[in-house]
């Protein structure tokens, strides 16, 4: 599905796509070999490489494989590392897309409590990141946090990232507070649906992002921003 929703994006922004599947034995000798391939290619500006891989495969051999300049998750270690400091050429898709809503719903991050809850390279590390970067006030949680709600519930801003159907209930989310739910999960009837749930915390938030239609569409969105700016580095 993921990938799936890249390549329309890509095709609806007349940018040039190609897709590389392997069988899940693949050797780690292959995907290295090719991703030397398009880091050498001139007319390949972005190497995107789907996560999860098969467990014997070592990520991250392959990620750091990628050309830092054709990096466009921003997953290589300098390009995190340039995320660190503030002075980047690519944002992570997920986060990016997060502050970019949280930018164009007017509201403004200086000052403000912000929780997040999931510490993923993905997603929960860089976003909470971001958020420092524009001046919020943050705090990571995650499965050995203690008393996660007294942590969630201080949050204006609550950034869900941790993979668990509807873990955020109405009692866990402080009045008036914006949340944003990162999670792709499944509920008991197989229905897709984030790590909030939805129906009871819509009554609380001042704001919140649905799944599917929320986050998703902006992590595609930052991805043909960071796949258009590598063409021009
Ligand atoms: N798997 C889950 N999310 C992502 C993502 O943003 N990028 C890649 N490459 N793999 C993922």
């Amino acid at each position: 599905m993921y990938v799936n929703n890249k390549k329309k994006a890509c095709e609806y922004c007349n940018i040039h796509s190609e897709e590389y599947t392997f069988d899940e034995n693949v050797k780690e000798e292959a995907l290295l070999e090719l991703i030397d391939c398009l880091n050498a290619s001139k007319s390949i500006h972005g190497i995107l490489v789907q996560l999860p891989l098969p467990k014997h495969i070592d990520e991250k051999k392959i990620i750091n494989a990628i050309s830092e300049k054709k990096d466009v998750d921003a997953f290589t270690p300098a390009n995190v590392g340039k995320i660190m400091i503030g002075d980047y050429d690519f944002l992570p898709c997920t986060p990016a897309g997060v502050m970019e809503l949280i930018k164009e719903s007017g509201i403004d991050v200086k000052g403000k409590e912000c929780v997040v809850v999931g510490r993923s390279n993905i997603v929960g590390k860089p976003q909470a990141m971001l958020l420092l970067h524009s001046h919020g006030t943050v705090t990571i949680c995650h499965s050995k946090t203690e008393n996660l709600k007294e942590v969630t519930k201080r949050a204006d801003i609550l950034v869900v990232a941790i993979g668990k159907a509807k873990f955020i209930t109405a009692d866990m989310v402080k009045k008036g507070a914006v949340v944003i739910d990162v999670g792709m999960d499944r509920d008991e009837e197989g229905k897709l649906c984030g790590d909030v749930d939805f129906e009871s915390v819509k009554g609380v938030a001042g704001a919140i992002t649905p799944v599917p239609g929320g986050v998703g569409p902006m992590t595609i969105a930052m991805l043909m921003k960071n796949t258009i700016k590598a063409a021009a580095l």
